[in-house]
């Protein structure tokens, strides 16, 4: 009897005790997000239409999911604590939008904060989760930015793991992206908390610019790439390092410096959130957003964050292992001036952390050029090439 009794109590347990939703993310999450262009400027009908454009522009068919509507959706907390949508913003209810996605063949996503207040001051989740986990459950949401405002004497971790537990605890599920800025290196404990975890402060949209705001400041592409060193063997399926939103296409940088942009996020398995209007994007924009062999680096089914191999002159040279024994390979120009490549492909590049090589010495790889779309002969021979400034060279390099 005592026996039968402590099994019921483990199993019990173990069927109770909360955790993360499994299998959500097994690759990077793809979708749009409106905080890098519209800031708190957020209303139904604006968000309907983005999920219209996803459609008709083929980015859903490229792998763009989720929509989601960043800070500024709140209204107030009725008296019972049970957070409502802004009447006038959102007229038919975050239901109503979230079904119309749904309709699109897309997913929901919404933004909470773990501090008393969001970053812009609306209600945050601090001391409400549970009761915002089961309306967000409620109104169908798949997808959780969960921000780290206002959280005066707040433990991160525990912090995560309360909303976690909340999210699980509601029954349906929900991707939960955490956006603590890495400040309490999130990548340590995030595993078993949620599926991405921001690494640094807010994205700015130039090249390599440093944008203040007093007292924080937010950060240039460039800026951001510098600061994922050291992180990467913590990303995988399931769980990913996120160095912010793209800002490909809202008008800060040149065409080059969003191709480079969004090619080096793929290089980083990072998710692909774009920022911009996609109502209003020109060809080049969406052929940057669309480019399937760079999603297919990002995408890659073994999900192994890639790195930095070397760094001459303005040229950084990254890699990143892919199924089946390819490679994506980039070189990346910092400089604004046009930068000559001359790569010796029998150079010795071991990843130590995966246990991959790329054996030039024994395999002859196709070389194939992800943004010209044009052969690059093999590896039998250097690579000599030119690539103009603030660009990349980004390639594949494949076995058969
Ligand atoms: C923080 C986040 C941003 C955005 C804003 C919203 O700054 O890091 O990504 O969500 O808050 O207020």
């Amino acid at each position: 009897m005592k026996k039968i009794v402590i099994l019921l109590f483990v199993f019990a347990s173990v069927f109770t005790s909360a955790q993360k939703f499994e299998d959500l993310a097994q690759t990077p999450p793809m979708g749009w997000n409106s905080w890098n262009k519209f800031a708190c400027d957020v209303n139904e009908k604006m968000l309907m239409q983005m999920a219209d454009v996803i459609v008709e522009s083929g980015m859903r068919d490229a792998g763009y999911e989720y929509i989601v509507v960043d800070d500024c959706w709140h209204g107030e907390r009725d008296s019972l604590g049970f957070i409502h949508e802004n009447p006038e913003h959102f007229p038919s209810g975050i239901k109503a939008l979230t079904d119309y996605i749904h309709s699109k063949g897309l997913k929901f996503g919404i933004y909470s904060c773990a501090g008393n207040t969001t970053c812009a001051g609306r209600p945050g989740s601090r001391g409400h989760e549970y009761q915002d986990a089961l309306t967000y459950a409620q109104w169908g949401v798949d997808y959780l930015k969960y921000d780290w405002c206002d959280t005066d004497g707040l433990n991160a971790e525990a912090a995560y793991t309360t909303m976690r537990d909340a999210l699980y605890s509601a029954g349906r599920p929900i991707l939960f992206s955490m956006c603590e800025w890495g400040g309490n290196k999130p990548w340590e404990w995030g595993t078993d908390v949620g599926h991405m975890w921001r690494t640094t402060g807010d994205i700015y949209d130039c090249f390599d610019c440093e944008y203040s705001h007093g007292s924080w400041s937010s950060w240039g592409v460039m800026k951001i790439l510098d600061m994922q060193k050291g992180i990467r063997t913590y990303a995988g399926p399931g769980h990913w390092n996120d160095p912010d939103m793209l800002e490909v296409g809202n008008g800060g940088m040149t065409v080059n410096e969003d191709r480079a942009h969004f090619s080096m996020w793929c290089m980083l398995a990072a998710p692909l959130i774009a920022g911009n209007d996609l109502t209003s994007m020109s060809e080049e924009t969406l052929e940057i957003l669309t480019n399937a062999d760079a999603i297919a680096i990002d995408q890659d089914a073994l999900g192994i964050q890639g790195f930095k191999f070397s760094a001459e002159d303005s040229v950084e040279t990254w890699f990143k292992p892919l199924e089946n024994g390819d490679w994506a390979v980039c070189f990346l120009n910092r400089s604004s001036k046009p930068a000559k490549i001359d790569f010796d492909w029998k150079t010795k590049v071991y990843d130590d952390f995966s246990k991959h090589d790329l054996s030039a010495e024994k395999t002859v790889y196709k070389v194939f050029d992800v943004w010209t779309k044009k052969n690059l002969g093999n590896t039998k021979r250097s690579l000599k090439e030119e690539v103009p400034g603030h660009d990349v060279l980004m390639l594949r390099l494949s076995k058969n």
